[in-house]
């Protein structure tokens, strides 16, 4: 913040970004498609359990969530009245191969056939995930990530889009935060399949970075000139006191599992000897084969990064396991695998509804830590939002709508982020706000709206929120908007 003697009525030039940074929302398949058991899908690990009680908040499930399937030509509207250049969305994998091998659903190819070219007559560039975590129930009856052969069944499917969709998908992330997958859905149970088993949560670990590498080399194999990229949930952990050694040895342990047991392999052809040796009680890593690093270590065009706030760690020195902020125990059941000794503390606020703090100047951090350390890697946020409570209000011309400022301000503030962080080197070329609309929030059912366009359940009614009509004005000039700019500007 400046302090000088700047006359309060001066204005600074607002932000700008250069006309070909990319502008776009983002989506998964399992969280608005619905249609749960129309046009030949198969089960995912998210139907089974979400349709399993007490899992999900209130027993949601992804049974009809935004009923994006039958009304996606809708939803492109939306896009293209939005100005997006891009849109990421997610291929639900039992929709196209309902047991995760062998024969394609001609039906649900089909349907992405006929979103990806209608997306594309609109101009507007998508950006498909593979697996944003609705894994075929089949494969995860034989193992799941647990199963090295998940990786290969994985790869094969990853061939079999690229062959059927091809040009049309301009960008190729083959997972989404396999951080979730691994360590939420073996650790601490509380994702898909909901198993709680420290060496299968290291397995997956492995298997993911696999399968994104041998499903890179598969779509290069059919479309050579392809671009491919995958999206991870890089974490941003503080020391509680930074002149701590004990502490820093905190951060370096949460760091060796949440973000370099992804970016080594991927990037540097390597697991970390530190994270090999703090998880040597909980396995031996020998589910790494000879080679396995070589085919996971792929050239990206891309490295997406999910933001939404940062992590605080203290070194427990104390008896028994420590109470987290979150109000649990490090059990057994914790994401944290192999680590008893870290304390996770509350930030100060504010919050979003999740109850995640709100922290801009992380992302700027987080940006620039990865661009120094990966120079030569182009970066894209792939998700970045909030979640609110949102209500939706008639004004006097009779239009829905949603004031949501909290949401406008944090896009902004974290939009300013990013730019903030491209001064000053880091190569971010392109940001996806999260999401589209509101939708299935995993374990927290429809409880929590991230969208910019809210969802009337019952009825599925969309209404653009102020924050959608901030960032169509952003998508169209490439000029932050100030706060205040959220007037409808269509009709
Ligand atoms: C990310 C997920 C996305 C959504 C947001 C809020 O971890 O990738 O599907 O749930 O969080």
């Amino acid at each position: 913040m400046s302090t000088t003697t700047t006359p309060a009525t001066a204005t600074a030039a607002p932000r700008t970004f250069p006309t070909d940074f990319l502008w776009g929302t983002a989506t998964a398949a399992y969280q608005i498609e619905g249609a749960a058991r129309e046009g030949g899908r198969g089960p995912s690990i998210w139907d089974t359990y979400s349709h399993t009680p007490g899992r999900t908040q209130d027993g949601d499930t992804g049974d009809v969530a935004c009923d994006h399937y039958h009304r996606w030509a809708e939803d492109v509207d939306h896009l293209a009245r939005l100005g997006v250049g891009a849109y990421r969305l997610s291929i639900s994998w039992p929709r196209v191969q309902p047991g995760g091998r062998g024969p394609l659903n001609p039906e649900g190819v089909a349907f992405y056939r006929r979103l990806l070219d209608t997306l594309r007559e609109r101009g507007i560039r998508p950006f498909v995930t593979l697996y944003h975590w609705d894994l075929p129930q089949e494969l995860e009856d034989a193992g799941g990530w647990a199963n090295r052969d998940t990786a290969l069944a994985f790869a094969e499917y990853a061939r079999l889009m690229a062959g059927e969709l091809g040009e049309r998908v301009e960008m190729w992330t083959t997972l989404n935060e396999p951080w979730c997958s691994a360590y939420l859905g073996y650790g601490s149970g509380v994702h898909a399949p909901g198993r709680t088993e420290p060496e299968a949560a290291l397995a997956a670990v492995h298997h993911l970075n696999l399968a994104h590498g041998l499903a890179v080399q598969a779509i290069r194999s059919v479309l050579p000139g392809a671009q491919t990229s995958i999206t991870l949930n890089l974490h941003v952990i503080r020391p509680a006191d930074p002149a701590s050694e004990a502490d820093a040895d905190a951060v370096r342990k949460i760091d060796a599992l949440a973000n370099r047991a992804f970016l080594s392999p991927l990037l540097d052809g390597e697991y970390p000897q530190d994270l090999l040796d703090d998880t040597a009680h909980v396995t031996d890593w020998s589910f790494v084969r000879d080679g396995d690093l070589a085919e996971i270590r792929q050239p990206l065009d891309v490295l997406g990064i999910n933001y939404y706030s940062t992590t605080k760690v203290r070194k427990f020195s104390g008896e028994g396991r420590p109470e987290q902020a979150d109000g649990h125990k490090t059990t057994d059941a914790s994401p944290w695998i192999g680590v008893t000794d870290v304390e996770f503390l509350r930030q100060p606020g504010p919050y979003t509804e999740m109850g995640w703090n709100i922290e801009p100047a992380g992302l700027t951090d987080l940006l620039l830590d990865v661009a120094r350390r990966y120079p030569d890697v182009p970066l894209a946020v792939t998700e970045n939002g909030a979640a609110f409570a949102d209500e939706v209000t008639v004004d006097t011309a009779g239009r829905r709508r949603v004031h949501d400022e909290r949401r406008v301000r944090y896009l902004r503030d974290h939009v300013e982020a990013l730019g903030a962080a491209r001064d000053a080197g880091a190569d971010v070329r392109g940001y996806f706000a999260w999401s589209l609309m509101d939708n299935f929030e995993w374990s927290y059912g429809y409880s929590k709206r991230f969208g910019i366009i809210h969802v009337d359940y019952p009825t599925g009614e969309r209404t653009w929120k102020d924050s959608a009509h901030w960032y169509a004005r952003l998508a169209a000039t490439g000029t932050l908007p100030e706060e205040s700019e959220v007037e409808p500007v269509h009709a």
